[in-house]
């Protein structure tokens, strides 16, 4: 079975409709480690929930993002990791992870890409009065949302929408696709072997 580790930094909504769908048998891999990079964030507590092996680490105290980087993908390493999903991890993958994990990191990202890029984009998204966002999975490269697009959903905004409103629209389309994107990329993995 594949082995996924999740990076996240916040609330880990995305983190818990993932470990959901494990347990449901919909989506055929072992979460073998969460990475964090805040302390006190509540993913954490999700993951020891679920007694997911949890990395947390303080990117200030490294020298820089090289070396906290290197020592993460030790971890992945260590733990044979396939495949890293990012879900709301705040930071850009630099080389030292990217490249040995070339085509196999993947983000989810609030919004229809290559609309909307960087923060804050269900708030980007409102004030710009679109009737149409969405959510996108896409491969990870260097850039701030950039990399090659896997999937889409499209999210209306009605009128009288509040941003709220449409937070939550956009996170019950992400935790439904994420999962489901994941299991689609074991297929795919699987009939190219
Ligand atoms: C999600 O909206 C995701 O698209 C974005 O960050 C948010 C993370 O939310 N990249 P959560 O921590 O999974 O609840």
């Amino acid at each position: 079975m594949m082995n996924i580790a999740v990076f996240a930094s916040g609330t880990g909504s995305n983190f818990d409709a993932i470990m959901r769908a494990v347990e449901a048998g919909d989506l055929d891999v072992n979460v073998a480690l969460l990475v964090c990079d805040k302390i006190g964030a509540p993913v954490i507590e999700k993951a020891q929930n679920y007694q997911v092996d949890t990395v947390v680490f303080t990117p200030k105290l490294y020298g820089n993002k090289a070396a906290y980087e290197h020592a993460l993908l030790k971890d992945c390493e260590s733990r044979n990791i396939d495949l890293i999903v990012l879900a709301g991890y705040m930071r850009l993958i630099g080389p030292t992870l990217l490249k040995p994990f070339e085509k196999r990191i993947i983000n989810i990202h609030p919004s229809l890409l290559p609309a909307f890029p960087g923060k804050d984009a269900i708030g980007q998204a409102f004030q710009s009065k679109v009737k149409v966002t969405g959510v996108t999975v896409h491969f990870v490269d260097e850039g701030m949302d950039t990399g090659p697009i896997i999937d889409q959903e499209a999210v209306r905004i009605e009128d009288g929408d509040t941003e709220e409103d449409v937070q939550t629209k956009i996170q019950c389309v992400e935790h439904e696709l994420y999962p489901r994107v994941i299991q689609s990329l074991l297929v795919k993995e699987e009939s190219t072997k």
